[in-house]
């Protein structure tokens, strides 16, 4: 396993709360259960094109197993009652040589924080380092919030239109004019 594996940052919210962007650990299974349950239905659906909520063991352990070379996962961990708790994530996997597809998620009440943008970054990093040249995501149109972290990578993005799907591309190579 590589050094992603113990990857930690501090950073702040919008709000001044401070939040930590780290490694998924195998032993959050727990708290990132318990995260999916706190995600309202239309957040759910653009993050999975359904409503899904329950996961089958094969599905968690796919979401646990993190080799953090092919698949690297990331948290935001915020101070909840004195309970450092997952509020959002965000995962990359490798589909095929410098090529990653990319999926967030961050609890709706914690949405507009900065959460997705900090984790699209970090992210990025990461995969730059590994030596990935793309991250592409597929998104729901009216997902504007997505498209914006996206726009505000830094880097070039390129978006193809289907009729219900956005194919997103995202070039790490090359920073976006102005980015
Ligand atoms: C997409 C998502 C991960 C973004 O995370 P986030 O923490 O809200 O992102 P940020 O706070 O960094 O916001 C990014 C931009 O989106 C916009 N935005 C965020 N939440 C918004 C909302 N509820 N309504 C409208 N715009 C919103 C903001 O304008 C922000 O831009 P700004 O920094 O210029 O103000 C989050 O909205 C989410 O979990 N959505 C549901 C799941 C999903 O769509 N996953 C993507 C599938 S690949």
């Amino acid at each position: 396993m590589s050094d992603t594996a113990n990857y930690s940052r501090i950073e702040p919210l919008r709000d001044g709360r401070l939040m930590e962007i780290r490694a998924l650990r195998p032993d959050d299974k727990d708290e990132l259960i318990a995260a999916v349950k706190r995600i309202g239905a239309q957040s759910l659906y653009r993050r999975f094109f359904g409503v899904k909520r329950d996961f089958t063991e094969k599905e968690v352990a796919f979401f646990l197993n993190i080799d953090f070379i092919h698949h690297v996962a990331l948290v935001a961990v915020v101070d909840e009652g004195g309970k450092p708790t997952i509020i959002g994530g965000g995962r990359y996997v490798t589909i095929e040589r410098g090529k990653a597809e990319v999926a967030f998620a961050v609890i709706d009440r914690y949405q507009g924080q900065g959460i997705g943008t900090a984790l699209m970054r970090h992210l990025v990093t990461i995969a730059r380092d590994a030596g990935l040249a793309e991250l592409i995501a597929e998104v729901l149109p009216e997902n504007l919030p997505m498209l914006k972290v996206f726009e505000k990578s830094g880097y070039r993005t390129n978006t193809k239109r289907e009729a219900r799907v956005i194919h997103v591309s995202l070039q790490l190579l090359q920073k976006s004019p102005g980015g």
